[in-house]
């Protein structure tokens, strides 16, 4: 079985392919409501959300990709915004999309593993992760670090795609892990077990074909 983190890590081409499909919004659910069955326009919305966000937020956008995600912020905002994916070539296309777009003072671009992060406890207020976990080996690891680095009261939000929405949807799945571009994707309904498990309690999940839609809320630490 192809090392889907290695090959995310170091292959250009299924990035590139990937990237300059989902970078129109058109194309991106278009693609997804043949390939899954579902409606990305929550998910957009989500993103269109950001440029919400008051003044001195810190986010962590994980993977980034080639800048999906922060295509909400506005030019000037005064978030701290960490854009961070396994793959170089992945984060120079997201340097250069945050730049055609002049939201580039505020990201900070970093190499990280989203399994492994490098970034300290209760270090952001919101962490986003679109379209990521069913690339990785150990899916709820992602879940446990981003849980690990959220602020108490902080957002974790995002989307995946998982099994047991249907055998077409299941059997597409299945080739894209022969095709080292998945990895264990979760089941239905894993997602919110996993982030009840870690913690946090589940604002939302919502699934849209082979989709799932999240939001989790850290809990304010209760006083000693
Ligand atoms: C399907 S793309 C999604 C990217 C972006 N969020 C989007 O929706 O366009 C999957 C991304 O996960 C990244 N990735 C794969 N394994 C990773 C890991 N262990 N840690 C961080 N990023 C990873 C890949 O490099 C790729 O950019």
């Amino acid at each position: 079985m192809t090392d889907v983190t290695e090959k995310w890590r170091s292959e250009c081409v299924t990035a590139a392919l990937y990237d300059a499909g989902v970078q129109h919004a058109s194309i991106a659910r278009a693609g997804a409501r043949a390939m899954w069955g579902a409606d990305l326009r929550r998910m957009f919305t989500d993103i269109a959300r950001l440029a919400d966000l008051p003044a001195g937020t810190a986010v962590l956008d994980i993977p980034c990709g080639g800048g999906l995600a922060f295509r909400g912020l506005r030019t000037g905002q005064a978030v701290r915004y960490v854009a961070a994916d396994i793959s170089p070539y992945m984060l120079q296309r997201a340097r250069r999309e945050a730049g055609r777009r002049s939201v580039h003072d505020a990201i900070q671009f970093v190499e990280a593993d989203v399994t492994a992060l490098q970034f300290a406890d209760a270090s952001f207020d919101l962490c986003v992760s679109y379209n990521g976990l069913h690339c990785l080996p150990d899916p709820r690891a992602a879940l446990g670090e981003l849980t690990r680095v959220l602020r108490p009261g902080g957002t974790l939000r995002g989307t995946s795609c998982v099994t047991g929405r249907g055998p077409r949807k299941d059997a597409l799945i299945a080739l894209s892990r022969r095709a080292g571009v998945f990895g264990n994707t979760p089941q239905a309904g894993e997602i919110e077990k996993w982030l009840t498990e870690l913690g946090l309690d589940v604002v939302t999940l919502e699934p849209s074909g082979a989709v799932e839609f999240f939001e989790a809320r850290s809990p304010f630490r209760k006083a000693d």
